[in-house]
Protein backbone atom coordinates (compact mmCIF):
# COMPACT_ATOMS: atom_id res chain seq x y z
CA UNK A 1 0.00 0.00 0.00
CA UNK A 2 2.11 3.46 -1.07
CA UNK A 3 0.30 6.47 -0.08
CA UNK A 4 0.44 9.63 -2.71
CA UNK A 5 2.31 11.28 -0.17
CA UNK A 6 4.95 8.28 -0.13
CA UNK A 7 4.90 8.21 -4.07
CA UNK A 8 5.90 11.95 -4.39
CA UNK A 9 8.43 11.26 -1.34
CA UNK A 10 9.67 8.81 -3.01
CA UNK A 11 10.02 10.84 -6.32
CA UNK A 12 11.69 13.22 -4.86
CA UNK A 13 14.04 10.92 -2.87
CA UNK A 14 14.71 9.22 -6.36
CA UNK A 15 15.92 12.49 -7.89
CA UNK A 16 17.78 13.71 -4.73
CA UNK A 17 18.88 9.87 -3.70
CA UNK A 18 20.58 9.36 -7.33
CA UNK A 19 22.87 12.51 -6.53
CA UNK A 20 24.48 11.00 -3.59
CA UNK A 21 24.47 7.21 -5.61
CA UNK A 22 28.41 8.89 -7.05
CA UNK A 23 29.41 9.81 -2.87
CA UNK A 24 27.96 6.29 -1.89
CA UNK A 25 30.93 5.39 -3.71
CA UNK A 26 33.59 6.79 -2.30
CA UNK A 27 32.27 5.65 1.39
CA UNK A 28 31.61 9.61 2.44
CA UNK A 29 27.71 9.04 2.42
CA UNK A 30 25.34 6.18 3.37
CA UNK A 31 21.94 4.83 3.35
CA UNK A 32 20.96 4.41 6.61
CA UNK A 33 17.66 3.56 8.41
CA UNK A 34 16.74 5.21 11.81
CA UNK A 35 13.92 6.50 13.97
CA UNK A 36 12.21 9.03 12.28
CA UNK A 37 12.03 11.49 14.98
CA UNK A 38 15.68 11.75 15.61
CA UNK A 39 15.94 12.78 11.77
CA UNK A 40 13.09 14.89 11.59
CA UNK A 41 14.57 16.45 14.73
CA UNK A 42 17.78 17.15 12.88
CA UNK A 43 16.53 17.92 9.50
CA UNK A 44 18.22 15.34 8.17
CA UNK A 45 16.43 14.76 4.46
CA UNK A 46 13.87 11.85 4.94
CA UNK A 47 14.45 10.14 1.66
CA UNK A 48 11.23 7.83 2.15
CA UNK A 49 9.83 6.74 5.68
CA UNK A 50 7.29 4.06 6.72
CA UNK A 51 4.45 6.20 9.34
CA UNK A 52 3.49 2.67 11.05
CA UNK A 53 6.28 1.74 12.16
CA UNK A 54 8.28 5.38 13.42
CA UNK A 55 11.20 4.79 10.73
CA UNK A 56 12.98 6.60 8.29
CA UNK A 57 15.60 5.78 5.63
CA UNK A 58 18.01 8.46 5.00
CA UNK A 59 21.28 8.80 2.41
CA UNK A 60 23.77 10.89 5.02
CA UNK A 61 27.16 12.38 5.07
CA UNK A 62 29.60 11.20 8.17
CA UNK A 63 28.79 14.77 9.15
CA UNK A 64 24.92 13.59 9.15
CA UNK A 65 25.95 10.26 10.50
CA UNK A 66 28.17 11.93 13.79
CA UNK A 67 24.88 13.98 14.42
CA UNK A 68 22.44 11.41 14.74
CA UNK A 69 25.01 9.69 16.86
CA UNK A 70 24.99 12.71 19.13
CA UNK A 71 21.74 13.09 19.41
CA UNK A 72 21.01 9.83 20.16
CA UNK A 73 23.64 9.08 22.78
CA UNK A 74 22.17 12.18 24.03
CA UNK A 75 18.79 10.52 24.63
CA UNK A 76 19.95 7.19 25.86
CA UNK A 77 20.29 5.51 22.62
CA UNK A 78 23.45 3.33 20.95
CA UNK A 79 24.60 3.90 17.65
CA UNK A 80 21.53 5.90 16.58
CA UNK A 81 21.21 4.26 13.44
CA UNK A 82 21.69 0.98 11.06
CA UNK A 83 23.74 1.31 8.05
CA UNK A 84 21.56 -0.38 5.33
CA UNK A 85 24.53 -0.65 2.74
CA UNK A 86 24.17 -4.35 2.62
CA UNK A 87 21.11 -4.53 1.73
CA UNK A 88 20.81 -2.15 -1.06
CA UNK A 89 23.42 -3.95 -3.05
CA UNK A 90 21.44 -5.26 -6.44
CA UNK A 91 19.54 -2.35 -6.65
CA UNK A 92 20.82 0.67 -9.10
CA UNK A 93 18.31 3.36 -8.06
CA UNK A 94 18.63 3.83 -3.93
CA UNK A 95 15.50 5.02 -3.84
CA UNK A 96 13.94 1.53 -5.66
CA UNK A 97 15.99 -0.42 -2.29
CA UNK A 98 14.63 1.85 -0.14
CA UNK A 99 11.16 1.35 -0.97
CA UNK A 100 11.15 -2.29 -1.39
CA UNK A 101 13.09 -2.39 2.19
CA UNK A 102 10.07 -0.35 3.45
CA UNK A 103 6.45 -2.17 1.75
CA UNK A 104 8.55 -5.32 3.48
CA UNK A 105 8.28 -3.22 6.57
CA UNK A 106 4.66 -2.27 6.20
CA UNK A 107 3.34 -5.94 5.39
CA UNK A 108 5.31 -6.90 8.49
CA UNK A 109 3.69 -4.39 10.44
CA UNK A 110 0.40 -5.35 9.25
CA UNK A 111 1.00 -8.71 10.16
CA UNK A 112 1.33 -7.37 13.89
CA UNK A 113 -1.83 -5.19 13.55
CA UNK A 114 -4.51 -8.18 12.46
CA UNK A 115 -2.94 -10.10 15.34
CA UNK A 116 -3.41 -6.92 17.54
CA UNK A 117 -7.44 -6.98 16.98
CA UNK A 118 -7.72 -10.78 17.39
CA UNK A 119 -10.21 -11.49 20.25
CA UNK A 120 -8.14 -14.42 21.39
CA UNK A 121 -4.97 -12.56 22.05
CA UNK A 122 -5.41 -12.86 25.90
CA UNK A 123 -3.16 -15.89 26.24
CA UNK A 124 -2.79 -17.46 29.95
CA UNK A 125 0.09 -19.68 30.62
CA UNK A 126 -0.54 -22.89 32.51
CA UNK A 127 2.03 -24.07 35.01
CA UNK A 128 4.47 -26.61 33.44
CA UNK A 129 6.27 -29.02 35.89
CA UNK A 130 9.22 -29.77 33.88
CA UNK A 131 9.81 -26.43 33.16
CA UNK A 132 9.65 -25.28 36.86
CA UNK A 133 12.31 -28.15 37.55
CA UNK A 134 14.31 -26.86 34.25
CA UNK A 135 14.09 -23.07 36.04
CA UNK A 136 15.44 -24.45 39.33
CA UNK A 137 18.10 -25.76 37.65
CA UNK A 138 19.63 -22.73 36.32
CA UNK A 139 23.05 -21.71 37.66
CA UNK A 140 24.17 -18.20 38.71
CA UNK A 141 28.03 -19.51 39.36
CA UNK A 142 27.37 -21.18 35.69
CA UNK A 143 26.26 -17.48 34.16
CA UNK A 144 29.04 -16.12 35.78
CA UNK A 145 31.86 -18.25 34.94
CA UNK A 146 30.70 -17.71 31.24
CA UNK A 147 30.70 -13.98 31.63
CA UNK A 148 33.99 -13.41 33.09
CA UNK A 149 35.42 -16.58 29.89
CA UNK A 150 33.97 -14.48 27.70
CA UNK A 151 35.02 -11.42 28.92
CA UNK A 152 38.85 -12.49 29.29
CA UNK A 153 39.33 -12.46 25.71
CA UNK A 154 41.57 -9.00 25.03
CA UNK A 155 38.24 -8.36 21.87
CA UNK A 156 36.08 -10.62 20.23
CA UNK A 157 35.65 -8.18 17.26
CA UNK A 158 34.79 -9.25 13.93
CA UNK A 159 37.78 -7.18 12.50
CA UNK A 160 39.91 -7.93 15.00
CA UNK A 161 43.33 -10.13 13.36
CA UNK A 162 41.97 -13.00 14.68
CA UNK A 163 38.62 -12.79 15.18
CA UNK A 164 37.88 -16.87 15.92
CA UNK A 165 40.16 -17.82 18.97
CA UNK A 166 36.97 -17.04 20.93
CA UNK A 167 34.56 -18.90 18.56
CA UNK A 168 36.81 -21.65 18.01
CA UNK A 169 36.81 -22.15 22.04
CA UNK A 170 33.45 -21.92 22.55
CA UNK A 171 32.59 -24.83 19.65
CA UNK A 172 35.16 -26.51 22.21
CA UNK A 173 33.11 -25.72 25.55
CA UNK A 174 29.60 -26.81 23.73
CA UNK A 175 31.12 -30.07 21.97
CA UNK A 176 32.61 -30.91 25.78
CA UNK A 177 29.09 -30.04 27.10
CA UNK A 178 26.94 -31.77 25.17
CA UNK A 179 28.46 -35.20 25.12
CA UNK A 180 26.33 -36.54 27.62
CA UNK A 181 23.19 -35.59 25.78
CA UNK A 182 20.87 -37.79 24.70
CA UNK A 183 19.36 -35.51 22.28
CA UNK A 184 20.34 -35.79 18.82
CA UNK A 185 22.63 -32.24 17.87
CA UNK A 186 25.18 -30.72 16.11
CA UNK A 187 27.75 -28.18 16.92
CA UNK A 188 28.81 -25.79 13.72
CA UNK A 189 30.77 -23.34 12.44
CA UNK A 190 29.01 -21.18 10.07
CA UNK A 191 31.03 -19.44 7.40
CA UNK A 192 29.90 -16.04 6.17
CA UNK A 193 30.76 -13.81 2.85
CA UNK A 194 30.93 -10.19 5.21
CA UNK A 195 33.11 -11.02 7.67
CA UNK A 196 36.00 -13.81 8.27
CA UNK A 197 34.34 -14.17 12.00
CA UNK A 198 32.60 -17.51 11.97
CA UNK A 199 29.11 -17.76 13.95
CA UNK A 200 28.61 -20.79 15.89
CA UNK A 201 25.48 -23.11 15.79
CA UNK A 202 24.01 -25.97 18.26
CA UNK A 203 21.00 -27.73 16.95
CA UNK A 204 18.99 -30.02 19.28
CA UNK A 205 16.38 -32.06 16.38
CA UNK A 206 13.10 -31.93 17.23
CA UNK A 207 11.67 -35.45 17.45
CA UNK A 208 7.74 -34.85 16.11
CA UNK A 209 8.07 -31.64 14.02
CA UNK A 210 11.92 -31.62 13.05
CA UNK A 211 10.79 -29.09 10.62
CA UNK A 212 9.73 -26.27 12.57
CA UNK A 213 12.19 -24.24 13.75
CA UNK A 214 12.85 -22.47 17.36
CA UNK A 215 15.66 -20.35 17.13
CA UNK A 216 17.37 -18.56 20.43
CA UNK A 217 20.50 -16.71 19.56
CA UNK A 218 22.81 -13.50 20.86
CA UNK A 219 25.80 -11.96 19.56
CA UNK A 220 29.38 -13.48 20.59
CA UNK A 221 31.58 -10.35 19.32
CA UNK A 222 32.27 -7.19 21.06
CA UNK A 223 33.73 -3.69 20.03
CA UNK A 224 35.49 -0.88 21.05
CA UNK A 225 34.08 2.75 19.84
CA UNK A 226 35.78 5.19 22.29
CA UNK A 227 37.78 7.69 21.27
CA UNK A 228 41.65 6.75 21.94
CA UNK A 229 39.78 3.93 24.40
CA UNK A 230 42.30 1.71 22.77
CA UNK A 231 40.79 -2.04 21.09
CA UNK A 232 39.99 -3.89 24.48
CA UNK A 233 36.83 -4.65 23.88
CA UNK A 234 35.61 -7.03 27.00
CA UNK A 235 31.85 -6.76 26.50
CA UNK A 236 30.50 -8.68 29.41
CA UNK A 237 26.97 -6.84 28.79
CA UNK A 238 26.99 -6.58 25.35
CA UNK A 239 26.80 -9.41 24.78
CA UNK A 240 28.98 -11.85 26.68
CA UNK A 241 25.25 -11.82 29.14
CA UNK A 242 23.11 -12.89 26.36
CA UNK A 243 25.17 -15.36 24.80
CA UNK A 244 25.70 -17.00 28.78
CA UNK A 245 22.03 -16.85 29.26
CA UNK A 246 21.80 -19.27 25.97
CA UNK A 247 24.45 -21.08 26.85
CA UNK A 248 22.82 -21.81 30.31
CA UNK A 249 19.85 -22.72 28.72
CA UNK A 250 21.23 -25.24 26.70
CA UNK A 251 22.96 -26.88 29.67
CA UNK A 252 19.83 -27.64 31.08
CA UNK A 253 17.58 -28.77 28.14
CA UNK A 254 20.41 -30.57 26.14
CA UNK A 255 19.93 -32.84 29.71
CA UNK A 256 16.16 -33.41 29.20
CA UNK A 257 13.88 -35.41 27.03
CA UNK A 258 14.33 -34.56 22.98
CA UNK A 259 12.35 -31.68 22.30
CA UNK A 260 9.42 -31.98 19.47
CA UNK A 261 10.30 -29.12 17.52
CA UNK A 262 13.96 -28.76 16.28
CA UNK A 263 15.65 -25.89 18.61
CA UNK A 264 18.69 -23.86 16.99
CA UNK A 265 20.88 -21.96 19.58
CA UNK A 266 23.22 -19.32 17.63
CA UNK A 267 26.08 -17.28 18.55
CA UNK A 268 26.36 -14.88 15.79
CA UNK A 269 29.04 -13.17 14.26
CA UNK A 270 30.20 -9.74 13.62
CA UNK A 271 26.81 -8.07 14.80
CA UNK A 272 28.33 -4.71 15.87
CA UNK A 273 29.62 -4.10 12.69
CA UNK A 274 26.19 -4.27 11.25
CA UNK A 275 24.12 -7.59 11.88
CA UNK A 276 26.63 -9.44 9.30
CA UNK A 277 26.50 -12.87 10.55
CA UNK A 278 22.23 -13.13 11.18
CA UNK A 279 21.60 -11.67 8.50
CA UNK A 280 23.28 -14.10 6.32
CA UNK A 281 21.82 -17.10 8.38
CA UNK A 282 18.58 -15.55 8.17
CA UNK A 283 18.86 -14.77 4.60
CA UNK A 284 19.75 -18.53 4.30
CA UNK A 285 16.90 -20.35 6.04
CA UNK A 286 14.55 -18.30 4.18
CA UNK A 287 15.78 -18.53 1.00
CA UNK A 288 15.74 -22.79 2.10
CA UNK A 289 11.85 -22.15 2.99
CA UNK A 290 12.87 -23.19 6.82
CA UNK A 291 9.45 -23.16 9.07
CA UNK A 292 10.81 -20.82 12.00
CA UNK A 293 8.31 -20.31 14.21
CA UNK A 294 9.80 -17.84 16.81
CA UNK A 295 13.27 -16.03 17.22
CA UNK A 296 14.27 -15.38 20.55
CA UNK A 297 17.23 -12.61 20.50
CA UNK A 298 19.25 -12.07 23.75
CA UNK A 299 21.55 -8.82 23.76
CA UNK A 300 22.74 -7.00 27.13
CA UNK A 301 20.58 -8.34 30.09
CA UNK A 302 23.67 -8.16 32.77
CA UNK A 303 23.08 -3.84 33.83
CA UNK A 304 19.18 -3.83 35.75
CA UNK A 305 19.19 0.01 34.90
CA UNK A 306 15.25 0.31 35.45
CA UNK A 307 15.48 -1.56 38.43
CA UNK A 308 16.13 -5.75 39.33
CA UNK A 309 13.64 -7.69 37.27
CA UNK A 310 12.40 -4.57 35.13
CA UNK A 311 12.87 -6.32 31.50
CA UNK A 312 12.11 -3.35 28.05
CA UNK A 313 10.31 -5.51 25.54
CA UNK A 314 11.43 -4.20 22.23
CA UNK A 315 8.55 -3.62 19.94
CA UNK A 316 9.85 -2.42 16.93
CA UNK A 317 11.27 -5.09 14.59
CA UNK A 318 9.39 -8.20 16.79
CA UNK A 319 6.19 -9.75 16.51
CA UNK A 320 2.74 -8.90 18.79
CA UNK A 321 2.53 -12.32 19.42
CA UNK A 322 5.73 -13.30 21.03
CA UNK A 323 5.42 -10.18 23.16
CA UNK A 324 2.15 -11.33 24.28
CA UNK A 325 3.44 -14.72 24.85
CA UNK A 326 6.29 -13.30 26.76
CA UNK A 327 4.10 -11.50 28.83
CA UNK A 328 1.81 -14.59 29.74
CA UNK A 329 4.39 -16.50 30.67
CA UNK A 330 6.05 -14.27 32.78
CA UNK A 331 2.86 -14.33 35.10
CA UNK A 332 3.61 -18.18 35.27
CA UNK A 333 7.52 -18.46 36.14
CA UNK A 334 9.21 -15.14 35.85
CA UNK A 335 7.32 -12.37 37.60
CA UNK A 336 9.01 -9.38 36.43
CA UNK A 337 7.66 -6.28 35.63
CA UNK A 338 7.76 -5.94 31.60
CA UNK A 339 7.90 -2.44 30.06
CA UNK A 340 7.37 -2.16 25.95
CA UNK A 341 10.08 -0.19 24.62
CA UNK A 342 11.98 0.47 20.98
CA UNK A 343 15.33 0.92 19.90
CA UNK A 344 14.25 3.12 16.73
CA UNK A 345 16.17 0.65 14.19
CA UNK A 346 17.28 -2.67 13.84
CA UNK A 347 19.44 -2.12 17.17
CA UNK A 348 20.48 -6.33 16.83
CA UNK A 349 20.07 -9.80 15.19
CA UNK A 350 16.32 -10.16 15.72
CA UNK A 351 16.20 -7.18 13.34
CA UNK A 352 17.81 -9.82 10.39
CA UNK A 353 14.97 -12.81 10.98
CA UNK A 354 12.41 -10.24 11.34
CA UNK A 355 13.10 -8.75 7.71
CA UNK A 356 12.87 -11.72 6.64
CA UNK A 357 9.47 -12.53 7.72
CA UNK A 358 9.93 -14.16 11.01
CA UNK A 359 8.43 -13.82 14.36
CA UNK A 360 11.07 -12.40 16.81
CA UNK A 361 11.13 -11.59 20.43
CA UNK A 362 13.85 -9.05 21.87
CA UNK A 363 13.31 -8.25 26.05
CA UNK A 364 16.31 -6.06 26.80
CA UNK A 365 18.26 -5.43 30.21
CA UNK A 366 16.13 -2.33 30.93
CA UNK A 367 14.09 0.20 29.28
CA UNK A 368 16.51 1.83 26.48
CA UNK A 369 17.42 5.01 28.08
CA UNK A 370 18.60 3.40 31.37
CA UNK A 371 20.36 0.97 29.63
CA UNK A 372 24.50 0.48 30.24
CA UNK A 373 26.34 3.41 29.33
CA UNK A 374 29.67 1.66 29.04
CA UNK A 375 29.46 -0.83 26.22
CA UNK A 376 31.21 -0.89 23.37
CA UNK A 377 34.69 0.48 25.29
CA UNK A 378 36.76 -0.94 27.78
CA UNK A 379 34.69 -0.77 30.88
CA UNK A 380 32.10 -2.95 29.76
CA UNK A 381 33.00 -5.05 32.27
CA UNK A 382 31.63 -7.10 35.38
CA UNK A 383 31.09 -4.63 37.82
CA UNK A 384 29.23 -4.16 41.20
CA UNK A 385 26.64 -3.14 39.30
CA UNK A 386 26.31 -6.13 37.08
CA UNK A 387 23.54 -7.96 38.28
CA UNK A 388 23.58 -12.19 37.65
CA UNK A 389 19.81 -12.61 39.67
CA UNK A 390 18.76 -9.64 36.54
CA UNK A 391 20.00 -11.97 34.60
CA UNK A 392 18.61 -15.24 35.19
CA UNK A 393 15.48 -14.04 34.14
CA UNK A 394 16.89 -14.38 30.39
CA UNK A 395 18.04 -17.95 30.93
CA UNK A 396 14.28 -18.83 32.05
CA UNK A 397 12.82 -17.02 28.84
CA UNK A 398 15.47 -19.06 26.75
CA UNK A 399 14.09 -21.79 28.62
CA UNK A 400 10.63 -20.78 27.87
CA UNK A 401 11.53 -20.97 24.32
CA UNK A 402 13.64 -24.31 24.61
CA UNK A 403 10.90 -26.10 26.22
CA UNK A 404 7.46 -24.64 26.17
CA UNK A 405 7.17 -23.32 22.30
CA UNK A 406 9.59 -25.90 21.16
CA UNK A 407 7.30 -28.68 22.83
CA UNK A 408 3.97 -26.92 21.09
CA UNK A 409 2.47 -26.20 18.31
CA UNK A 410 1.94 -22.67 19.08
CA UNK A 411 2.44 -20.37 16.11
CA UNK A 412 1.90 -16.94 14.95
CA UNK A 413 -1.64 -17.01 14.06
CA UNK A 414 -1.37 -14.41 10.64
N1 LIG B 1 23.66 -4.29 22.14
C1 LIG B 1 23.69 -3.25 21.16
C2 LIG B 1 22.33 -2.65 20.88
C3 LIG B 1 21.74 -1.80 21.98
C4 LIG B 1 22.50 -0.90 22.68
C5 LIG B 1 20.40 -1.91 22.23
C6 LIG B 1 21.89 -0.11 23.67
C7 LIG B 1 19.80 -1.14 23.18
C8 LIG B 1 20.56 -0.23 23.92
C9 LIG B 1 24.23 -3.83 19.86
O1 LIG B 1 25.27 -4.71 20.04
C10 LIG B 1 24.71 -2.69 18.99
O2 LIG B 1 25.60 -1.98 19.37
N2 LIG B 1 24.07 -2.52 17.85
C11 LIG B 1 24.39 -1.46 16.94
C12 LIG B 1 23.58 -1.58 15.68
C13 LIG B 1 24.17 -2.44 14.59
C14 LIG B 1 23.30 -2.38 13.36
C15 LIG B 1 25.60 -2.06 14.26
C16 LIG B 1 24.01 -0.10 17.50
O3 LIG B 1 23.07 -0.01 18.29
O4 LIG B 1 24.65 0.88 17.10
ZN1 LIG C 1 25.00 -5.96 21.59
Amino acid sequence: MKTAAMTALLFVAAVSAQAHVATLENFTAKPILADLKDLQALNIPVVAKEESSQVGYAVVTPQMQQRLQEYAHANGKCGGFEDVSQDMQGTTLVSEGFSKMLSNLAELKQKNDLYERAPFRALVAQQNPALTAAIDEISVTNMQETVNWLSSFPTRYNKASQPNIHVEEMKKRLEAMLATSKIPYEVSLIDHTSTKQKSVRVRLTGSQRPNEIVVLGGHLDSINMSWGGGDKAPGADDNASGSSNIYEALRIVSQKAQPQRTVDFFWYAGEESGLLGSAEIAKTYKAQKADVVAVLQLDMTLFPGSGELVIGSMNDFTSSWLRDYLKANNETYIKARIVDDKCGYGCSDHASWYRQGYPTLMPFESKMNDSNSNIHTARDLVTKDSNFNHSVAYTKIALLFAMDLANSTARQPF
